[in-house]
């Protein structure tokens, strides 16, 4: 009797579970009967136990917590665990829910599938980069077709935050500072991971972090946030509501304070604007022990939190053992109500049920799949193609790029043949030792066709202690020798080259979670060795690891040819190898500013006039403007930015009306012509201007954009139909409004070389 009740349910009822697309209003009546009918069966501590996710200890995501989670479960204390590895061991874990526990209900088994399983695509801000909503939902596709022939039927990812500091290691996850891409992109990521959620390869999708977590203050990592409603609905929710607009089935808390209230308790931001006005009908799930965290803020203990939380409307807990463990007492306490209970519970049930558990609760426990779907020769071809469209040009003098495969290559620097930095952060489920070396990603292409040497020039950092940190995760790589040592090894093996490639950088763990820096330049020891490279003569390619925007601009002055290449996932070697040597043109653009030094951030395109701006035609420091005496205003490269091995012509910029009437629409539409001698993709942009409204807009808005091929020689008109909706914002009011009047419309290939022409919004 104790076999799957819920099944049983299910067939007694003669029911299929129509895995439709995740509504947000879970107003489907059979699910509704079904877990009623369910509900009625449980008892309050099987109810406490549905709200309960504990982490498995397979991957390590936060502080260590002993969960003999096997037990758990059997005792109904469990609705689900995350990041647990193997593909036989999450099936015997879903067999003990199922078989042994009283109920007989199945777990939500979550993991960081964050930018792939096995087949590792690049961090989701170099996924940005390619401006291609296309590749990131296929990547998105293959990540929840491995996850799921792995047994992971949820996913937590997208993270959308929206981040203006590039010293917070988390902007690697993210897509970015721009809303509007932003929100593209989580469409995107959801339409991969949960498609209509039929079938046995889709899962569900959990965007995070709501929210703001992305504005942590100096950039550094759970620190507080505090912004107004104004900024968070124009500038910071967009990515968030897209995702849940899209069909997101879960969200997650973030860490951080909104308005003083941490986010797992804030009842007016996951109540009033998650519930209420975004009609999210799915589930939330805290952040790894953000409850607990609760009490560190200085905002209540774990039951007074605990009860908070629940009363905001947060429906799982991860980690922080405060519903199963107080909800009781505060119950018995008048605290909180059975009717909160249940919502909650009712809520995963859902999530379990539109996952198609409930009808078969071992569908993503085909053990066989892990062997057949899992790193698979067409996954991996489509993250080398995808990571290849990441890599962002940012300097080219004298067109030293794409190298000739002939002659003889020095490919010198720390990161030059390290397997286990390729992939990234949040590679979790990823065997490290398996990417290639960018050495041997080089070798291959090379072949016979041009001599390879190597030499690793110096460590990351000079400092043991900061190399060590930035290595964890059986990322280290530390040479014992001596700085005078590897210098000397590379100036041998540069003397004996052509063409020197320097693969520098960051480390994959000096972004991501808990990887906040202060500083963005390149380490000493390696600026040390670039120097010395450059003093050789020799032509110097720069290729740039990181998980963020690093400052760049000493290497701007005096590297001739400069390409970030970000972590590109279990691919990146030969991805690289591909853009270096011409196979592929580079086409990747910026979408978070490079800043020129560390004191301009936070810094933005989008960013409002202030009442004294800075007259840009004149660099010169001016008094009584907005501006610093030491520092440009501008960043070193801008949002959008990104070079190609070919030319692109803008020209024609035109509007087929200048009147825009409050039903209608005007196209503008801009020739792009390949002036050059190759095909390649090129991003087309166009920004909007709100001349006059009743708060201040921002200077430009990305509006919209289209990443097209062309031949040599060939033009296309590039055409932006702009209705009133492209021109709405959230008032004082929060009322969200196109105001009448002027308006300026920009084409143009990044955010700062555009060509303008204005058009009137009607009354
Ligand atoms: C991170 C989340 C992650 C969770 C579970 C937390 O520390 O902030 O992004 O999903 O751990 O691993």
């Amino acid at each position: 009797m104790k076999k799957t009740i819920a099944i049983i349910c299910m067939a007694a009822m003669g029911m299929s579970v129509s895995a439709a697309v995740i509504p947000n209003g879970g107003d489907d009546a059979k699910m509704d009967a079904f877990i009623s009918s369910l509900m009625g069966r449980m008892t309050l501590e099987e109810k406490l136990g549905q709200l309960n996710l504990p982490p498995s200890d397979d991957i390590v995501t936060g502080n260590a917590i002993d969960s003999n989670i096997g037990a758990a479960v059997k005792r109904g204390e469990v609705g689900g665990t995350f990041n647990i590895k193997g593909a036989e061991k999450i099936r015997e874990l879903q067999r003990v829910a199922v078989e042994e526990s009283r109920l007989g209900i199945p777990l939500l088994l979550g993991m960081d599938v964050i930018h792939g399983y096995e087949t590792v695509f690049p961090i989701p801000l170099a996924l940005s980069c390619s401006w291609d909503m296309d590749a990131i939902e296929r990547s998105a596709r293959v990540a929840a077709t491995e996850a799921s022939a792995a047994g992971v039927n949820w996913t937590f990812s997208p993270m959308v935050d929206i981040s203006r500091d590039p010293r917070w290691g988390r902007v690697s996850e993210g897509s970015g500072e721009d809303p509007y891409l932003g929100s593209q992109i989580a469409r995107a990521m959801v339409r991969g991971y949960q498609g209509d959620l039929k079938g046995n390869d889709k899962i569900l999708a959990c965007v995070k972090h709501f929210a703001l977590y992305g504005a942590s203050e100096a950039g550094r990592d759970y620190n507080t946030v505090d912004m107004s409603r104004g900024r968070m609905y124009n500038e910071y929710f967009a990515p968030y509501k897209a995702a849940v607009d899209e069909g997101a089935a879960t969200v997650m808390t973030s860490f951080n304070l909104v308005d003083g209230i941490p986010a797992t308790a804030n009842r007016w931001l996951i109540d009033d604007v998650l519930r209420g006005q975004w009609n999210f009908g799915g589930m939330v799930v805290t952040d790894y022990g953000s409850i607990g965290e609760i009490a560190v803020h200085g905002v209540g203990a774990l039951k007074e939190a605990s009860a908070a939380s629940l009363k905001a409307g947060t429906d799982m807990d991860m980690c922080s053992f405060g519903f199963i463990g107080t909800l009781k007492q505060s119950l018995a306490e008048g605290k909180v109500t059975m009717e909160d209970i249940d919502r909650a519970v009712r809520r995963i049930l859902e999530a379990k049920y539109r996952l198609g558990l409930f009808d078969n609760p071992y569908k993503y426990n085909d053990v066989s799949l892990e062997k057949t779907h899992v790193y698979t020769p067409e996954h991996r071809a489509e993250a080398r193609a995808t990571a290849a469209k990441t890599f962002v040009l940012l300097k080219n003098e004298g067109n030293i790029l794409p190298l000739a495969k002939k002659g003889t290559v020095a490919l010198i620097g720390p990161l030059a043949n390290t397997a286990s930095n390729m992939p990234g952060t949040w590679s979790v489920a990823a065997d490290l030792t398996r990417p290639k070396t960018l050495r041997q990603g080089f070798e291959d292409a090379l072949g016979t066709k041009a001599q390879l040497l190597y030499a690793k020039g110096s460590n990351l950092y000079a400092d043991p202690e900061t190399e060590a940190a930035c290595t964890v995760f059986g990322r280290g790589m530390r040479d014992p020798r001596s700085e005078e040592e590897l210098l000397r090894e590379a100036l041998d093996v540069a003397a004996r080259a052509d063409v020197i490639v320097a693969a520098m950088g960051e480390a994959s763990e000096s972004s991501g979670e808990s990887s906040s820096r202060a500083s963005l330049t390149l380490p000493d020891t390696q600026r040390r060795l670039l120097e010395a490279l450059l003093a050789t003569g020799k032509p110097v390619v720069m290729l740039n690891f990181s998980g963020r925007p690093t400052v760049m601009t000493w290497e701007s002055r005096n590297v001739p040819a400069i390409m970030n290449v970000w972590f590109g996932g279990s691919e990146a070697a030969d991805a690289i190898a591909d853009v270096v040597f011409g196979d592929v043109c580079p086409s990747g653009k910026l979408t978070q500013t490079m800043p020129y030094s560390e004191g301009q951030i936070p810094i933005y395109y989008n960013h409002l006039n202030t009442g004294r701006p800075k007259d840009e035609s004149n660099p010169a420091y001016q008094k009584y403007r907005s501006n610093y005496l030491d520092n440009p205003n501008k960043p070193l490269y801008p949002f959008g930015y990104g070079l190609s091995y070919t030319d692109f012509d803008y020209s024609g910029f035109r509007l087929d009306k200048d009147v825009l009437d409050s039903n209608g629409s005007i196209t503008a539409t801009v020739t792009v012509t390949n002036k050059g001698d190759r095909a390649a993709d090129e991003i087309v942009q166009f920004y909007i201007r709100d001349m006059v409204a009743s708060v201040s807009r921002p200077v430009k808005e990305l509006k919209h954009f289209e990443r097209i091929s062309l031949q040599p020689g060939q033009s296309r008109d590039v055409s932006f139909t702009i209705t009133p909706d492209d021109l709405k914002f959230y008032d004082y009011e929060l009322k969200y409004v196109a105001e009448p009047g002027e308006f300026q419309v920009m084409a143009g290939p990044d955010s700062e070389r555009l060509s303008i022409l204005t058009f009137t919004l009607a009354q």
